[in-house]
């Protein structure tokens, strides 16, 4: 007789931060030294899927990323794995049946649909989506953001849609350490997503290890955390909440400049940005000049891809922009991919009055049109990346 096996099968999205966190005041527990907030994604353009199946049968935990088998001996991994445990044991104290599944070993399947060679921010889908599906899995309810968070710091903020706020806390436990929705999904409907993903060669230190010298070493962190951080966050969430584009717009990019400053200001300096980057933040602002007003925000994260928020009317004319700056190469087709939007061309008139030399085809490797999105979802079973006997179905 088989053993039996009990799954789960949920999706998680990327989000990406217009307040950034950068910098923890505890390793362990991934407390931040200021609070953040940002955008979640649409899950059809961008997602992490995950099946996590438990079962008596199952003689040790394992997962599989991507398709290959990854070990599961790492701190994060084992913190979120023995939070879930604890959790579902504390609620379940007394009921005999789900006490024997905790002792169950699970076996982990996970996959993206974007290339994690892309620099976006897969940890933050992943751990969301694994920490979504465990909790389905093993029946935890309530929120679920500090788990998240103690598998990747900005991770706590997929675990829900639309503009989310990760409160930095004040406890040691990190029990105040939780993300909260600010406004759902369905609140600013208009607002769109292009991410522009930069061609990149180049290896850059990963956010874990350049945070953490950041903290060691640059003033202008301190500063930043203590003086700058709470009053933009105030003036963030009221942005959102009155619907206030051209607010939002200038904070983003202000805070992505001055995350970007902290890096330089660490030492030794990080670089993320590359010149291609920096390009497409003086077409933003020659596009935002032209307009008279913020029209449209970049920000970056540890890497040169732009990730650019502008309202739905303007996209068709900021796609023009991009692809008179950013020619593509015609035989791509797979260019623009995600929501469909036709390219506006720019008069030639407005062309000259930016001093922006139009980059060789192949700066950037292709756009992602999204918008933002609701949080983890569950799916049916028939979705499942683990065969009947637990097992990748893709191997
Ligand atoms: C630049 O969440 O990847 O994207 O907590 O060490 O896993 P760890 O770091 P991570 O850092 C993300 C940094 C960022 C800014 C942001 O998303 O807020």
């Amino acid at each position: 007789m088989s053993v039996k096996i009990i799954s789960k099968t949920c999706t998680g999205p990327v989000n990406i931060a217009v307040i950034k966190y950068w910098g923890k005041r505890d390793e362990k527990l991934i407390l931040p030294i200021n609070a953040s907030l940002s955008g979640t994604l649409d899950q059809q353009q961008l997602r992490a899927k995950t099946t996590v199946a438990a079962s008596a049968g199952f003689t040790k935990d394992r997962m599989w990323l991507n398709g290959q088998e990854q070990s599961l001996d790492n701190p994060r991994l084992q913190n979120v794995l023995k939070e879930i445990r604890r959790r579902a044991r504390k609620r379940k104290s007394g009921c005999e049946d789900d006490l024997d599944m905790l002792t169950w070993r699970v076996h982990i399947c996970s996959e993206n649909n974007f290339p994690t060679a892309a620099g976006l921010a897969s940890s933050a889908a992943g751990l969301a989506c694994l920490v979504f599906s465990l909790s389905k899995l093993f029946n935890v309810d309530g929120d679920i953001s500090d788990i998240a968070r103690q598998g990747s710091g900005s991770a706590c903020r997929s675990v829900y849609g639309g503009f989310v706020e990760w409160e930095m806390g004040k406890e040691k436990d990190g029990s105040d350490s939780v993300a909260r929705q600010v406004a759902s999904e369905n609140h600013w409907p208009e607002m769109r997503v292009l991410i522009l993903v930069v061609s990149a060669d180049k290896k850059h230190v990963g956010s874990t290890a350049g945070m953490q010298t950041s903290v060691k070493t640059s003033p202008l962190l301190k500063h930043r955390a203590e003086k700058i951080v709470p009053e933009r966050m105030q003036a963030m969430i009221e942005a959102i909440q009155k619907k206030d584009f051209e607010s939002f717009a200038d904070l983003t990019m202000k805070d992505s400049n001055q995350f970007h400053s902290v890096c330089l200001d660490t030492y030794p300096p990080i670089s993320y940005m590359t010149d291609i980057s920096h390009k497409i933040v003086r077409m933003v602002h020659a596009i935002n000049a032209h307009f008279k007003k913020s029209v449209l925000a970049y920000t970056f994260d540890a890497g040169p891809n732009a990730c650019l928020y502008l309202l739905e009317d303007h996209v068709p004319l900021v796609l023009g922009f991009i692809n008179h700056f950013f020619p593509y190469d015609v035989n791509n087709e797979q260019y623009i991919r995600g929501l469909l939007s036709e390219p506006q061309k720019p008069e030639q008139k407005l062309l000259n009055d930016i001093p922006i030399n139009p980059q060789p085809v192949g700066a950037l490797q292709y756009i992602i049109h999204t918008k933002v999105g609701p949080g983890p979802q569950l799916l049916e079973e028939e979705h499942s990346l683990l065969d009947v006997s637990g097992m990748p179905t893709s191997l």
